[in-house]
């Protein structure tokens, strides 16, 4: 890292310790050679140094996963999961799932007791709650297949931030607080751990992560065994021992992350490159991306009633047809080409009325809120060469489990919650779902992370996407339409409030100052019920312009810390 980047990072870290984070907003973000966008700035740093060691953009992702499970441990993670949507500098592309599995002892009624009911919290807190991990092993897939690097150099950063310790900054310092008696009670009896105090964390605490630094040193002489055999493998079957796990030996050994052709659709004069199933992002998105051109949303004013009245009449049937058809693939057969097909999705938009909001009564209602959350983490990486890759990683809830590998200094997923626990009943996201999304042995849990790249006439034009659970694809969704209908720029398309539905519960979650007292009047008026959230999504956004150059655009008003670093 040169003198000049080390100063700007140095002050800027100073910064925003000093005045928590007011209003720190990068004011350029453009770039020539390459640029990282994470939601994090240490992250972002790393990633950007590869970049300028003459690493691909592949390599700086592999580096940045390793560094946020450091830095960000609320969501970056070794023991979570994910996916990668990339396209290289010759414009192919690709998806790789590393999604966690279900423990291959899992069942269908896992979390219901002998009533039939679902068990209050079992899928989200605690041993159970953990599904097979993927991160590592994708990490290696991604690096084996289209790294240039070596693999020891990507992991060393992640290394030397545990050894020498992170700065909390003031969002990290608040979200350890606010968990801590959750994460002290789960864990209880480990008290060597960073994450396990008896006192407030405090911003600019300097955080020591030696277990975490020796299972990376373990990842990075052993690849994929590091993780899934010899002592680490240990450390977790022991974990699970302890707790009434279900992961054994095998479901470690076993786990395989999996290349699948990248989900490819047109929208406008936009080629959408999405992620198939087992995440439903990449459907959802295009079929919304496929009605907002139908309607053609651009017609309408942003945050004008017909503006949000479409996208929630939109959004509302998408999201019913998730619940009803997505799942693995590998376990149930998904209708993609007719879910996708010009077709259905005009017949299926047809009793859209823009003077009325529409009826689904016959519909059993969900009862859960949609939860503010981040937990889940995206970031985007373009090089000097023009390879583009777009990654959404998570351990699920905060913290997933909550549950710390003891002696390894590293959080568990609560990915179980995913799968559709019983049939009508929603789970943390209000998602509702049913046989498709069933828990099966070794099954993949239905995702809604939407990591996506964008092609404007067949030139790389936009990586994007964002965490939020069941609002990831309605966040990408704006995102996209905000460029592209409404012709806004890489920070402006990320910054304008965002508005989400997902059927059920039916209700339409706007972010202040997505609508105007008027038309929150009017589209009451139609039938809807509004509700404030004080956030929706999080977006990390890249935009090659016509030039070249490439902007960064992190969410540093929703979130302070996400940074766009490049060079
Ligand atoms: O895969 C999913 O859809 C969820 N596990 C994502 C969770 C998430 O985005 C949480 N937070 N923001």
């Amino acid at each position: 890292m040169n003198l000049k980047k080390t100063l700007s990072v140095a002050l800027a870290t100073l910064f925003l310790i000093a005045c928590n984070h007011k209003q720190f907003v990068q004011k350029n973000n453009t770039y020539k050679n390459g640029v990282v966008v994470t939601a994090n700035l240490f992250a972002s740093e790393v990633g950007s140094d590869i970049l300028e060691q003459g690493g691909n953009a592949f390599d700086a992702a592999v580096a940045v996963q390793f560094a946020l499970a450091v830095v960000y441990p609320r969501a970056g993670n070794i023991a979570g999961g994910g996916f990668a949507v990339i396209r290289t500098a010759k414009g192919e592309s690709e998806s790789l799932d590393f999604r966690e599995k279900a423990p291959k002892a899992a069942n269908e009624s896992m979390y219901l007791d002998e009533n039939g009911n679902v068990i209050e919290g079992l899928s989200q807190t605690g041993h159970l709650a953990v599904g097979v991990p993927g991160s590592v092993d994708g990490m290696v897939k991604l690096h084996q297949k289209y790294g240039s690097l070596t693999w020891e150099k990507l992991i060393q950063p992640a290394i030397d931030l545990a050894k020498n310790g992170v700065r909390l900054t003031k969002l990290e310092a608040d979200k350890l607080n606010a968990y801590r008696e959750r994460i002290n009670k789960v864990n209880a009896g480990k008290n060597n751990c960073c994450y396990i105090k008896d006192t407030e964390f405090k911003t600019g605490e300097l955080i020591k992560n030696p277990q975490l630094e020796n299972v990376l040193v373990r990842i990075k002489n052993q690849g994929r065994n590091g993780f899934y055999d010899g002592e680490t493998a240990e450390l977790i079957i022991s974990e699970m021992q302890r707790g009434k796990g279900l992961i054994s030996k095998e479901d470690l050994l076993g786990y395989e992350s999996v290349w699948r052709p990248a989900l490819i659709g047109k929208y406008r004069d936009c080629k959408v490159i999405s992620m198939p199933p087992p995440s439903s992002g990449g459907i959802a998105l295009m079929q919304l991306l496929k009605g907002a051109e139908e309607f053609n949303l651009g017609q309408y004013q942003f945050g004008s009633l017909e503006h949000i009245h479409l996208m929630v009449e939109l959004e509302r049937r998408v999201y019913a047809d998730r619940a009803t058809w997505l799942g693995d693939p590998d376990y149930c057969s998904i209708p993609k080409e007719k879910l996708l097909s010009d077709e259905y999705l005009t017949n299926r938009y047809s009793n859209i009325d823009m003077n009325g909001k529409s009826d689904s009564q016959d519909i059993k209602a969900g009862n859960v809120e949609v939860i503010e959350s981040f937990e889940t983490t995206h970031f985007s990486v373009v090089d000097k060469w023009g390879n583009a890759v777009s990654v959404t990683t998570t351990l699920n809830g905060n913290y997933g489990s909550k549950v710390i590998v003891k002696g390894g200094g590293f959080f568990l997923n609560n990915e179980m919650d995913d799968f559709s626990i019983k049939p009508g009943v929603p789970n943390q996201f209000g998602l509702v779902g049913g046989k498709a999304n069933a828990i099966e042995p070794e099954k993949r849990m239905l995702s809604s992370m939407t990591p996506t790249i964008v092609e404007k006439n067949d030139k790389l034009f936009m990586v994007t996407g964002s965490p939020g659970g069941s609002t990831i694809i309605t966040s990408v969704f704006q995102n996209i339409i905000n460029a592209v209908e409404f012709k806004m720029n890489a920070q402006e398309c990320v910054n304008a409030p965002r508005i989400h539905s997902q059927w059920l519960p039916d209700k339409v979650y706007v972010e202040a100052g997505a609508i105007s007292p008027t038309v929150k009047n009017e589209l009451q008026n139609l039938g809807h019920a509004i509700q404030e959230q004080s956030r929706i999504g999080m977006m990390a956004n890249i935009v090659i312009n016509e030039d070249g150059s490439l902007v960064g655009a992190p969410d540093t008003l929703r979130h302070k810390d996400s940074r766009a670093i490049g060079y």
